[in-house]
């Protein structure tokens, strides 16, 4: 094994390159350059304008640091009223820092820069980053919510709110802020505001509301100005759960909307919503989430046949979000058109995606109707639609005239792959494209290897967590269902967090399952809670109350998510001693189990092979470890000591009652040992041994096909690895016969299934009710990919210290991989290579993050700071650790 450090890294060895993707050009660049402190982000980087908390955290970035560079101290400037305080700390911390002034004041504008020191050499400045805070208080808000008197019944389409106001001069200065009951689209002057859709999203509406804040200076002149919008269904009042359950949280939409105008003389004058606006209806004829929509073009917004609003009492909480909105992330364009064996005229965008299909009409005539159906999947060349159940999934569009027209929906949202076109002739593939619709989050995660269906596989895994993160983390986003089900984030969740910036995102999320925990700890299968169970507690689903906190603030370093959820987590481990009892077994009540494992027949997804006292118990193991962890990182040293007996106690519980001395565990498949050999539920080193052979042994039986349901098959992989068997890990992976995941692969999907068999064999679609062809769940594996495949693995919370151990040996079916993730800290990318014998490994580590690398075979680590590394040793005959 050799070693070079940062200097030596250019090539001395007469190797070819590794993978492209380390780029020399940024490594010479470091070399002389001067250090860089990027600049500020506030809390969770989002919103600028609108941000929800008076005391921001900060975070930043050192770049271009020489090797020796250790940070001691920071100095944080930040301008407010043309006035600068600065303030100094003896701290290299960098991410998450406490805001040091007073607090932000509602509207307030500050300019922050921050720059760092190693023992008194200062860097420079980052450039200065600006935030502005929202309305942080109730008495803010001068606006009221109104309602459309007579209008926006259940049946009567998207009413329109408007109001003109007249301004003698254009404004310096113009925020909007606005929420609603419902979904809505604010424009001026007939200009949408700002790039959101679906505003004001999915929180538990009963607890808090959304608002959104806008800089809309540049949409106002002086003159009469008119002020409009649109309120659709959503989830407030759209069907939700079940066809026709519709009113969840109301049967009336609402809107709140204060426009505050600066004048150069500094005066502010205040427009809100009250009864001076004025209903009419829309073109929006018919909206709803499963259903579609329906858009009459003939109609338009002059304002005519208005009627009055009511000023409506609502006391819900208003507050501002803590990440990205859903925007339009991307447009892909028609791949082909096809005629189906009925002669229907369909597009392929060649990628099942989530959002809108946008057809460019240019010479319609009026009244003409254009349909539009979508589908996931083709089944014997026609759209297949039965996986949808009752979603009607059709958007509709009755033109004006000639047009031209751009057709898209406002209000509704489709998972589909497939769209069915009818009403448009001589349509060609330029006149349609797809536009993706999700939560904006940041990417943050990739993994390239040399094979390509491991990368298909890792593509659409990307993508279904870009469909089913639409302001929550919902199952699926196409059939009548789309809920924030907590088991399945539970399982998905260090991979999300890997892939993007979730932090905001799932923060924001777990305020609503703590505000719908029950009394008693019990926690919702769905959050916002729209099944209203009355007693919810079911492992693997509620543990996401204790397991998705856990895997936030490893992600990110995020004291704060732990600190808030604390309670939280604490009720639920609570509520799971009391279920477990004395006895320490949780083994009665329902339970969803190892939900749709591979056995479970199309008709009953929790019928499962492994026993749900077992999985049950594991997870009471599991969520009390997660909680004894929070507790001690926080400093609530008796609740740790606590946790961490009552772990100890029901681990000691679990052995007894489903580990023989052998290892043999109840129920003996695939999910209960991954269990027990990843969260470590043995007693003896014997115990431990036997069950990894006993795995192999049944993963060799099994023909190496996965075994395992939802809660199994985040585990599976790892627990072949510790039992010093990634060969057999590997196969699995690779291996393409149904259950597996490059079986889905190989019949051609773009994203992850619900069911390892979605799609029979013969290309009919699964007769089960649950057939989602885009379902997170079992793209949990690609954690395992980023970490053993690609080497990365976290070890401090937000990368503080990672481990770099890519399993490679001659037996390894890899050639090359490349893994990068954008931590708190930067970049962290390593890719390998192994050619003729050999492993080469080349790493880059920003600043503040700690390596620990493990070449293969290697019985110590190598220690390594920020810099570019490369290291190179023999390949041994297998891998194993
Ligand atoms: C959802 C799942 C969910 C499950 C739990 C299904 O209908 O699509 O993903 O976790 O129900 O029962």
């Amino acid at each position: 094994m050799s070693y070079l450090g940062c200097e030596e890294a250019r090539d001395h060895s007469g190797r070819p390159p590794l993978v492209a993707a380390v780029d020399d050009a940024r490594v010479c660049a470091r070399q002389g350059t001067t250090i860089v402190v990027t600049p500020v982000r506030f809390e969770y980087g989002e919103p600028h304008i609108g941000l929800g908390t008076s005391t921001p955290r900060l975070s930043w970035r050192i770049e271009n640091a020489e090797a020796d560079w250790r940070s001691d101290a920071y100095e944080i400037e930040c301008v407010r009223g043309g006035i600068a305080e600065s303030f100094v700390a003896d701290s290299g911390e960098q991410v998450f820092v406490p805001w040091p002034f007073a607090p932000l004041r509602s509207r307030e504008i500050v300019q922050v820069r921050v720059r760092v020191a190693s023992q008194g050499r200062w860097t420079a400045f980052s450039e200065p980053s600006a935030v502005e805070a929202g309305l942080l208080e109730a008495r803010d808000w001068s606006a009221h919510w109104i309602s459309p008197s007579s209008l926006g019944g259940l049946n009567d389409g998207a009413p329109w709110l408007f109001r003109d106001v007249e301004l003698d001069r254009a404004p310096v200065r113009a925020r909007l802020y606005v929420s609603a009951q419902g979904v809505y689209e604010f424009s001026i002057d007939g200009v949408k505001v700002g790039d959101e859709v679906l505003t004001p999203g999915w929180t538990a509406y009963e607890h808090r509301v959304r608002y959104q804040s806008y800089d809309v200076t540049e949409l106002i002149s002086a003159g009469r100005v008119r002020l409009g919008a649109l309120l659709g269904n959503g989830w407030f009042r759209g069907q939700l759960v079940s066809p026709g359950n519709r009113s969840t949280y109301g049967d009336r939409l609402a809107l709140i909307a204060q426009l505050e105008v600066t004048d150069i003389d500094g005066s502010t004058r205040i427009i809100g919503t009250d009864e001076e606006w004025r209903a009419t209806k829309s073109p929006i004829a018919f909206d709803d989430f499963y259903d579609g929509q329906c858009t009459d073009l003939r109609r338009v917004l002059d304002g005519a046949d208005a009627e009055p609003v009511d000023v409506v009492r609502n006391d819900v909480h208003v507050e501002a979000p803590t990440g990205p909105g859903v925007k339009v992330t991307d447009v892909v364009p028609a791949r082909r058109i096809l005629t189906t064996p009925s002669g229907r005229t369909v597009i392929d965008f060649g990628q099942n995606l989530v959002g809108w299909v946008r057809v460019h009409v240019t010479n319609g005539r009026p009244g003409q109707r254009v349909v539009v159906r979508h589908a996931e999947v083709l089944e014997h060349g026609e759209l297949g639609v039965r996986p949808l159940r009752s979603a009607k999934a059709t958007s509709e569009y009755i033109l004006a005239g000639s047009g031209p027209h751009v057709l898209q929906p406002t209000f509704t949202f489709n998972g589909f792959r497939y769209a069915e076109i009818s009403g448009v002739a001589d349509l060609r593939p330029d006149d349609v494209d797809a536009l993706v619709v999700g939560s904006a989050l940041e990417r943050t995660g990739w993994l390239q290897t040399s094979d390509s269906n491991l990368n298909r596989l890792h593509e659409n895994v990307v993508w279904s967590m870009r469909g089913n993160f639409v302001g929550v983390p919902t199952d699926c986003p196409q059939r009548d269902e789309r809920l924030g089900w907590t088991g399945d984030i539970q399982v998905f969740a260090p991979t999300a967090a890997f892939l993007f910036d979730t932090d905001g995102f799932l923060s924001d999320w777990l305020r609503d399952l703590a505000a719908e925990q029950k009394s008693d700890g019990g926690v919702p299968y769905v959050i916002p809670d729209v099944l209203r169970n009355t007693d919810p507690a079911a492992a693997g689903w509620s543990d996401a109350a204790t397991l998705v906190p856990d895997a936030v603030y490893r992600a990110d370093g995020d004291v704060g998510v732990l600190a808030r959820q604390y309670g939280s987590m604490r009720a639920w481990a609570d509520k799971v001693l009391a279920l477990s009892g004395e006895s320490g077994l949780w083994d009665t009540g329902f339970q969803f189990g190892d939900w749709l494992d591979p056995t479970a027949p199309p008709e009953d997804a929790a019928q499962a092979q492994a026993d749900p006292g077992v999985v049950a118990t594991a997870y009471s193991v599991r969520s009390l470890r997660a909680v004894a962890d929070a507790a001690s990182v926080l400093g609530h040293i008796a609740d740790a000591q606590w946790y961490r007996a009552q772990e100890r106690r029901v681990a000691d519980a679990f052995v007894r009652a489903y580990v023989d001395a052998d290892g043999r565990i109840l129920s003996d498949c695939q999910t209960v040992y991954a269990l027990a050999l990843c969260w470590d539920l043995f007693d003896t080193p014997d115990q431990r041994a036997g069950a990894g052979a006993r795995l192999a042994e049944l993963v060799i039986a099994g023909g190496l096909t996965v075994g395992t349901g939802f809660l199994g098959t985040p585990l599976i992989l790892d627990a072949l690895t510790l039992a010093g068997r990634s060969d057999l890990a590997y196969r699995m992976l690779l291996q393409t016969a149904c259950p597996s995941w490059l079986y889905a692969v190989s019949m051609g999907a773009t994203t992850v299934w619900e069911r390892w068999d979605s799609m029979l064999p013969d290309g009919t679609i699964n007769p089960g009710t649950m057939t989602s062809f885009n379902h997170y769940a079992y793209g949990a594996v690609a954690d395992w990919m980023h970490r053993v495949i690609g080497g990365l693995e976290l070890v401090e919370p937000g990368y503080r210290r990672i481990r770099v151990r890519p399993e490679i040996a001659a037996d390894t079916p890899i050639g090359h991989a490349h893994v990068r993730h954008r931590s708190p800290y930067g970049d962290i990318d390593i890719v390998w290579r192994q050619d003729a014998g050999e492993v080469s490994l080349a790493l880059e580590v920003p600043y503040g993050v700690t390596a620990d690398v493990w070449m293969p075979g290697d019985r110590a680590a190598h220690t390594v700071g920020h810099g570019r590394h490369e290291f190179h040793c023999a390949l041994p005959a297998r891998a194993g650790r």
